[in-house]
């Protein structure tokens, strides 16, 4: 009889955005008149570049040509996207990042996901909490976890970080020394970052305990303060600690079309082994290659009408981040995040739990965010709103929060 990976019965349910849907639906259903104003979601809402666009048809067309058609892409991705990814997001930051250290894929979540095959059984991982949940239910598949706690929302064997106002939403050190330190900043989903000298003590930590940090940094180009750094390569000595991983998703709206990249230094060793050579050897088994004509596109992102239409958009999201922000201050909320990401982190009034707020804002005011506590237990208390949403939609929700 075959046998299950039973790690995956361990895992509690997705419940967050199944619950959210459902609530939304019931109160919609019973107040049809009703406009629900949506600025809970993560994903983008602007259509792709023109620039993108016009890649994507062209690459389209070579396809339909016998001389021109393209097959299975090189297993690093093609070096076209590999140099220009270079040229653009690190030699203008004094990253020393090469092309063969970026590897090609189709986003930041399956890079995160799968970046665990390299890892041995026994790592112990350490995550911020509130956190992106990919980070630990994948860990949770290959059982590093350890047993799930119902009533705490926690895992024995994580080490949780949490990252709450009292400590300014930045991380510190844990007791016990994790092996794996997964980092996302700009956050998801406080929306907040760590100023340099904070991610330099993270990469200082993480060199001199032997650690690995997984660097998520698939909202940096929302970073407009000049002292947060856009990659971990700008700390001196992260190339011999930490991996980075990017994405398409949230600077050009590729969230559909999927294109993300990771970068494993040749200098990020365990031993004499090179993570390097491990995770090409993942990358070449399990993975064919994002797609050409994707790849093309995301070359695209970087030709200058690219960079100016795909900046354009980022503006434009960060425009509703400001709406939010500014308008939640006036209405007397206490607000993080919303300047260097697209998300606005608030904290519940009255001592309400995320859910209660949840459902005073879907039944009061018509809308729909995040309750923070699905993202953590350190959540709880807290609430997400996004800026992906329009930019009409944004201003009539925050009007009706103040009204
Ligand atoms: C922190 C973080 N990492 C990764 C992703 C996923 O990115 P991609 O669309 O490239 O898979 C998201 C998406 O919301 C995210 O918030």
């Amino acid at each position: 009889m075959f046998k299950i990976n039973e790690n995956y019965l361990k895992l509690p349910g997705s419940y967050l955005f199944s619950t959210i849907g459902k609530k939304v639906n019931a109160f919609s259903e019973a107040n049809p008149d009703k406009d629900v104003i949506r600025l809970g979601i993560g994903d983008v809402t602007l259509p792709l570049a023109p620039a993108v666009i016009e890649a994507m048809h062209k690459a389209v067309d070579e396809m339909a040509s016998r001389d021109t058609f393209m097959g299975y892409a090189p297993d690093l991705g093609y070096e076209f996207l590999r140099n220009a990814i270079v040229e653009n997001d690190y030699a203008p930051r004094n990253c020393n990042v090469s092309a063969d250290e970026i590897f090609v894929s189709d986003g930041a979540k399956s890079d995160s996901g799968n970046i665990v095959d390299i890892f041995g059984d026994g790592n112990t991982i350490a995550v911020t909490d509130p956190v992106y949940p990919v980070y630990v239910d994948t860990n949770a598949m290959s059982g590093r976890t350890g047993t799930f706690n119902k009533e705490t929302g926690m895992w024995s064997d994580v080490i949780y970080m949490p990252c709450v106002k009292e400590n300014d939403f930045i991380p510190e050190f844990p007791s016990k020394i994790p092996d794996i330190i997964y980092l996302c900043f700009p956050n998801n989903p406080t929306g907040t970052t760590l100023p340099k000298d904070k991610l330099q003590e993270w990469v200082d930590y993480a060199n001199k305990n032997g650690s690995v940090i997984i660097y998520d940094a698939a909202y940096e180009a929302y970073i407009s303060t000049p002292d947060v750094v856009h990659s971990i390569y700008e700390c001196e000595g992260a190339r011999t600690c930490a991996i980075e991983i990017r994405s398409f998703s949230k600077n050009a709206g590729f969230t559909g079309t999927r294109l993300g990249f990771t970068v494993v230094p040749k200098e990020l060793k365990c031993g004499d082994v090179m993570l390097h050579s491990l995770w090409a050897r993942r990358h070449g088994t399990k993975f064919n290659g994002a797609p050409y004509i994707i790849q093309r596109a995301g070359e695209a992102v970087y030709s200058a009408e690219g960079k100016k239409q795909t900046m354009e958009q980022v503006a434009y999201y960060m425009n509703n981040a400001k709406v939010i922000r500014e308008g939640l201050i006036d209405a007397g909320y206490e607000v993080f995040g919303g300047v260097d990401a697209p998300y606005i982190w608030l904290k519940t009034p009255d001592n309400m739990t995320s859910w209660e707020f949840f459902d005073y804002l879907l039944e009061e005011k018509n809308i729909v965010g995040t309750p923070g506590s699905g993202f953590g237990p350190s959540g709880e208390g807290y609430f997400r709103l996004t800026a992906f949403g329009s930019y009409e939609n944004t201003v009539k929700a925050i009007a009706r929060i103040k009204g």
